[in-house]
């Protein structure tokens, strides 16, 4: 059993795109997430290829009028129900709630020029309702649901033009809501723009032969545009917190082969820290700069902008963890992961999905990352997908005990290392809509949503067992 502090922030997270739905209410307009589909075909084992938006998948898509083929536009009901799912949250004792503000409804084509009130009321109540029960609302400015009309129009974050746009929409919700919220999180897991293009950078994968140039190029628009709307938001209110958000990739050496570890060595580089790296040290590291060359990408940054970049670095380093995985040699090992496949780790168990639940590798990233940048760590998503029927007695998911308790402990080991850490938000709080493959299939939630793939269902919620566990784990912080 593990003590946890009262200080810390304990609670759960989505985004807006998954739970919110309403895709055509006040205005809202056309997001990219709303534009991936549910296959029902999904090789459940292969969601690196569903992931991928191509030219034909697109046309399809934006031919569509509202079916469920695109769940995104329904979600789970959230902006109908977010009041009885913030009383669930208050129920279970969390102290915070991660969720996104989404840009189509705030700026529904994202050039606008005035930002769209009904949109900003949505959030005006959902955040006072968060506050009224004592929530600490953490928010994300943007979780991969950015204007589909920025990508129709611009290209994408390749055109630098889209840098002044989020700041316009940033700068919304910063003046909006700075006296109700302090933990601001510019960009979710900002690696996906190299990973998972569509999502990360509004990019289709079969848009460039090489795709990962022109996904650098977009990348470091975003990385100026996390920069610049840090030194808006401390302009704002100085109390403010920025994190970083980076999906952490962690691969362990496949042996002690030391050609393979060091093979290891540089796949962490590229898949982790050199993300961090721009937005905790405020500069491209050496290897991402011989990437640039090896990809002939002339940034042609100015020295105005590098200023920027090393002045407005972020205060918390924030992540996703959901597994780890095995840097190897041996293509047929690989297995599923969190933006990209990887080695299969024969000490570790995977969900049906293929993710290898590591609760250690926790707490070796927490060290890792607080050698390497000293500030506080916040663990902004952690958990794990499974397919629970739905039943007339309540769902006994000790499966998803074990797993956050695990990580619970773990995290709670690496800061008796000596690591500070701010807070744990699970994912999620209920079910939603998978990011990856948009099925309902793959819940993460500690609470059920009568919902199936195809949008059939009450969407009623109940709680699982897992619900009841984590409001314990909240209420006596004994875990
Ligand atoms: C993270 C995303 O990558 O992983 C979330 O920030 C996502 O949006 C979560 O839902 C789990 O991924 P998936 O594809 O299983 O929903």
């Amino acid at each position: 059993m593990k003590k946890l502090s009262n200080e810390l922030l304990l609670g759960c997270s989505i985004s807006a795109n998954q739970a919110e739905g309403s895709f055509d209410v006040d205005g809202k307009g056309l997001s990219i997430a709303e534009l991936r589909r549910y296959n029902p075909n999904l090789d459940r084992k292969d969601i690196n290829t569903e992931r991928k938006m191509t030219k034909e998948k697109l046309e399809e898509a934006l031919k569509d009028d509202g079916t469920y083929v695109y769940p995104k536009k329904f979600g789970v009901d959230f902006f109908n129900r977010y009041k009885e799912d913030v009383k669930l949250i208050a129920d279970m004792k969390n102290n915070c709630f991660r969720t996104s503000i989404a840009w189509t409804r705030i700026f529904p084509n994202g050039d606008e020029a005035e930002p769209n009130e009904k949109g900003l009321k949505f959030y005006d109540n959902l955040i006072d309702e968060l506050i009224k029960y004592k929530i600490e609302p953490i928010i994300t400015i943007s979780h991969y649901e950015m204007p589909y009309n920025l990508v129709e129009k611009y290209g994408g974050w390749k055109n630098p033009m889209l840098i002044d746009l989020y700041l316009k929409f940033a700068k919304t919700v910063l003046e909006r809501y700075k006296d109700k919220v302090k933990y601001w999180v510019p960009f979710n897991e900002i690696n996906a723009a190299n990973y998972s293009v569509w999502a990360g950078a509004g990019l289709r994968d079969d848009e460039h032969p090489q795709i990962l140039g022109l996904s650098m190029i977009a990348l470091h628009n975003i990385f100026l545009a996390n920069a610049k709307v840090i030194k808006i938001g401390r302009g704002i209110n100085s109390n403010f917190l920025f994190g970083s958000m980076v999906a952490t990739m962690l691969s362990y050496y496949e042996n002690a082969d030391p050609s393979l570890v060091l093979k290891a060595e540089k796949d962490q580089q590229l898949k982790i820290y050199s993300f961090f790296d721009v937005l905790h040290r405020g500069e491209y590291p050496k290897y991402t700069l011989n990437l640039f060359k090896k990809f002939n990408l002339d940034l042609k940054i100015s020295d105005e902008d590098k200023k920027i970049m090393k002045e407005n670095t972020c205060d918390f380093v924030g992540f996703s963890y959901y597994m780890s995985g095995v840097v190897t040699e041996n293509e047929g090992g690989l297995t599923e992961g969190n933006l990209a496949k990887t080695g299969k780790n024969k000490y570790l168990k995977e969900n049906e999905w293929g993710w290898q639940i590591d609760p250690v590798g926790l707490r070796i990233l927490m060290n890792r990352l607080y050698d390497r940048y000293q500030k506080p760590l916040f663990i902004l998503e952690n958990g794990v997908g499974f397919d629970e029927k739905p039943s007339d007695e309540q769902i006994k998911d000790d499966y998803r005990i074990e797993y956050i308790k695990d990580h619970l402990q773990q995290m709670q080991c690496a800061i008796e290392d000596g690591v500070e850490c701010i807070g744990y938000t699970a994912w999620s709080l209920m079910d939603i809509i998978s990011h990856g493959t948009s099925e309902m299939t793959k819940r993460y939630g500690f609470i059920y949503v009568d919902q199936d793939n195809y949008g059939n269902g009450t969407k009623d919620r109940t709680i699982k067992k897992s619900y009841e566990w984590f409001k314990k784990v909240c209420e006596t912080r004994e875990v």
